[in-house]
């Protein structure tokens, strides 16, 4: 192959997606894309427009709302960052609030399908790894290779837990883990584009090794190009 590779990494939270993506896409010279920054960037927006007056996010005005909203990655030293209308959201997208309500918003058809044409041109041109949880199976079927990635929940919900306590969040293991497995049964069960493993995808499970050694498993499928 001497196209520069389209990969796929779908997969639970916390199973170190994102970070693993954006340290492979250095070592080869990809564009690393991480697309549950935009279902964050709709749910940061609907938060700050959408509310009902219980506070809650009001589904049927979001969905109304979405030709007003503009995400688009802008390469900021060499890493991509979201834009929400025109303004860097990438610290925001990663507010406690949003974690909380992105899984609520990302099981609605309309939200995907809106953010599916983003997805599939920043593909076009190739060279691209992009992580989510419907990559292999939905955006990119025809991606050069498919990972996906699990580890088990007692594994996730320390490094996650360990992650928050170094943001300084005040939190405690249980909370985080009921958590990560209500986000992990709202993601699974949805109508739309479940949270699967696509039958050509690689099983990455790395409960019982570290950051590197799951990078260099990942690695270790990939031809030179
Ligand atoms: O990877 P993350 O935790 O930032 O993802 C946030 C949410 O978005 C999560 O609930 C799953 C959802 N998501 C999705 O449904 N499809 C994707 N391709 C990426 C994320």
């Amino acid at each position: 192959m001497t196209k520069k590779p389209v990969i796929a990494i779908d997969g639970f939270s916390s199973t170190g997606k994102s970070s693993i993506s954006k340290i492979i896409a250095k070592k080869l010279g990809l564009i690393h894309m991480d697309t549950g920054a935009l279902y964050r960037g709709v749910t940061y927006f609907a938060l700050q427009h959408c509310l009902n007056d219980n506070n809650l996010i009001d589904i049927p005005e979001l969905i109304a709302s979405l030709p007003k909203i503009q995400l688009e990655f802008q390469n900021v030293d060499g890493e991509l960052k979201l834009f929400l209308n025109g303004k860097n959201i990438d610290r925001e997208i990663r507010f406690p609030q949003v974690s909380d309500y992105v899984s609520q918003v990302a099981k609605e058809a309309e939200v995907r399908q809106f953010l599916l044409a983003t997805q599939r041109d920043i593909a076009k041109k190739g060279g691209i790894i992009m992580d989510g949880r419907d990559i292999g199976t939905v955006v990119l079927p025809d991606a050069d290779y498919k990972f996906f990635m699990t580890a088990s929940q007692d594994e996730r919900a320390k490094r996650r837990f360990l992650e928050l306590e170094l943001s300084g969040e005040k939190t405690d293991i249980e909370t985080v883990k009921a958590n990560l497995i209500l986000r992990d049964k709202i993601d699974s069960e949805r109508e739309v584009s479940p949270l699967k493993k696509a039958d050509d995808a690689i099983l990455i499970d790395n409960t019982d090794i570290n950051k590197e050694e799951t990078i260099d498993l990942i690695l270790s499928y990939i031809k030179k190009f």
